[in-house]
C-alpha cells in the first residue's frame, strides 16, 4: 500500500474484457446486441417493463422530460442539494427548476417543502436518491398523484437501492441512472432511464436516436444520444456483479461507521430502517462547530494525509450561476418563457445547515483490509491533531 487511498475506483473484470474485444473484433462499435442485452437485464434488475440506454446520465433525465410531454417554461421541483444537471438537464429541456428545501436527516428532497414550490406551471417532481439513500417516495407520490404531477426518479447515485422494497427506478413514472465511472457500477460514460409505460419508452428510443421512426423521418426534435455497444458490452457485465458490489459497500461502510462512531464531530447518516442504502457513498456529517473547520478544511486535511474523501456539494444549486443568474440559452430562456418570477434569492434552511459539510470516505469494493485499516487511523490521527488546535 503506498499511503493513498482512493474514493472510488472501477471495477474490471475479465467478462468485460471479454466483452470489449467481441466488439472491437466484431467492428460493430453502434447500439446492438450487447446495449440490447444490457437494457433487458437492467429493466429485469430494477423491475420494469423498459429500459432505454443513452450516453449518460444527464441525457435521461433530459429525454424522460421530453417524453412525458415537458413544454417550455414548464417547472419541475427539484432538490437544491444534488448534483447540477439534476437542473441543468430540466433547463436543457426548456423547462424551468423549482429549489425545494432538504430532510434534515435524509438530505433528499423534503416533501413538505413541496406546497411551497407548487405553481400553475408544476409538470414533474424530481426526487434525487442522494448518497445512495431512497428519498421519501410514498409521500411525494402522494403529492404527485394529488396535483396530477409526474415523479422523475433521480437515482444516479442509487443502483440497486430500494424503498420499502421496491428498487429505485421502478417507483416513479421514469426512473434515470448514471454509469459514469464513479458510480456503483460503471460503463465508462452511460446513462438509462426505466419506466413501465411503453408509450414513453417508444418515445426515449425514438428520441435517442434523431427523433427518426424510421430511416427516413425526423418526426420530432431528436438527439444523437445512443450507447455505444464498447460501453454496453461493460455495463451488461457489471450488472451481474452489482449486488455483490453493494453488499461489499455495506459492510465496508458498517466498519467505517462502527470504527469512527465515538467522534463527536464526525456524525453519520441516518439511515431509515424501510430502505436499502446503496451506499454510493459513506456519507458523514462533519458538526463543523464542534471541530472548527469547516467540511472542505477536512477533506483537505484528509487528503493530504492520502485519504481520498468525497466533499460534495460545497454550494446550493440555487447559488450556481447557471441559476442564479438565469443563463440559459444564452439568454434568460426559458425563464423568460414562464409567468412565474424565478429569482434565486433562497436560503433554505436545511439545505443552508447542511451545504458544504458533508463527506464520504472510500468505501468502493475493491479496498483492501490495509487500506480501509488505514481509512480509520488516519480519521483516528487526524481526530487527535484537530482536536488540540
Ligand atoms: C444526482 C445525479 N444526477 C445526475 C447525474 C448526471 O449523470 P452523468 O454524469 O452520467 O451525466 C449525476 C452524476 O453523475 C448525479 O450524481
Amino acid at each position: 500500500m503506498d499511503d493513498h487511498v482512493d474514493v472510488a475506483e472501477p471495477i474490471i473484470g475479465d467478462e468485460e474484457r471479454e466483452n470489449l474485444r467481441n466488439v472491437l473484433d466484431s467492428g460493430r462499435f453502434l447500439q446492438g446486441e450487447f446495449v440490447e442485452e444490457f437494457e433487458k437485464k437492467w429493466a429485469n434488475y430494477v423491475g420494469t417493463k423498459n429500459a432505454v440506454a443513452v450516453t449518460n446520465g444527464t441525457a435521461a433525465i433530459q429525454l424522460s422530460l421530453k417524453a412525458l410531454g415537458l413544454e417550455p417554461g414548464d417547472e419541475v421541483i427539484v432538490p437544491s442539494l444534488t448534483f447540477g444537471s439534476t437542473a441543468t438537464a430540466v433547463v436543457h429541456q426548456a423547462g424551468v427548476p423549482v429549489f425545494a428545501d432538504i430532510d434534515r436527516e435524509l438530505y433528499t428532497l423534503d416533501h413538505t417543502d413541496l406546497e411551497r414550490c407548487l405553481s400553475d406551471e408544476t409538470f414533474a417532481i424530481m426526487p434525487v436518491h442522494l448518497y445512495g439513500h431512497p428519498a421519501e417516495m410514498d409521500e411525494i407520490r402522494a403529492f404527485a398523484d394529488e396535483h396530477d404531477l409526474y415523479v422523475i426518479e433521480d437515482a444516479a447515485q442509487a443502483h440497486g437501492a430500494s424503498y420499502k422494497n421496491d428498487i429505485v427506478g421502478s417507483i416513479g413514472d421514469v426512473g434515470c441512472f448514471s454509469f459514469y465511472a464513479t458510480k456503483n457500477i460503471t460503463t465508462g460514460e452511460g446513462g438509462i432511464v426505466t419506466t413501465d409505460n411503453d408509450a414513453v419508452a417508444e418515445q426515449l428510443r425514438m428520441l435517442r436516436s434523431h427523433g427518426m421512426a424510421n430511416r427516413d423521418q425526423h418526426v420530432t426534435l431528436g438527439y444523437n444520444y445512443r450507447m455505444s455497444e464498447l460501453n454496453g458490452a461493460i455495463g451488461t457485465a457489471q450488472i451481474d456483479r452489482l449486488n455483490r458490489f453493494n453488499e461489499r459497500r455495506k459492510e465496508i461502510s458498517g466498519r467505517l461507521l462502527d470504527a469512527l462512531d465515538d467522534l463527536n464531530w464526525l456524525q453519520p447518516a441516518t439511515v431509515r430502517d424501510y430502505v436499502e442504502h446503496a451506499y454510493f457513498w459513506a456519507p458523514f456529517e462533519v458538526q463543523t462547530e464542534k471541530i472548527g473547520m469547516s467540511g472542505k478544511e477536512v477533506w483537505e486535511n484528509l487528503r493530504e494525509q492520502g485519504v481520498e474523501t468525497r466533499h460534495r456539494y460545497n454550494d446550493p444549486l440555487y447559488d450556481q450561476p447557471v441559476f442564479a443568474r438565469h443563463r440559459g440559452f444564452n439568454s434568460d430562456f426559458p425563464w423568460s418563457a414562464n409567468p412565474n418570477d424565478h429569482d434565486y434569492d433562497l436560503s433554505l434552511p436545511n439545505v443552508e445547515a447542511v451545504v458544504g459539510s458533508m463527506i464520504g470516505l472510500p468505501n468502493h469494493p475493491n479496498l483492501t483490509e490495509e487500506e480501509i485499516q488505514y481509512v480509520i487511523e488516519t480519521v483516528r490521527e487526524f481526530d487527535t491533531v484537530a482536536q488540540v488546535r
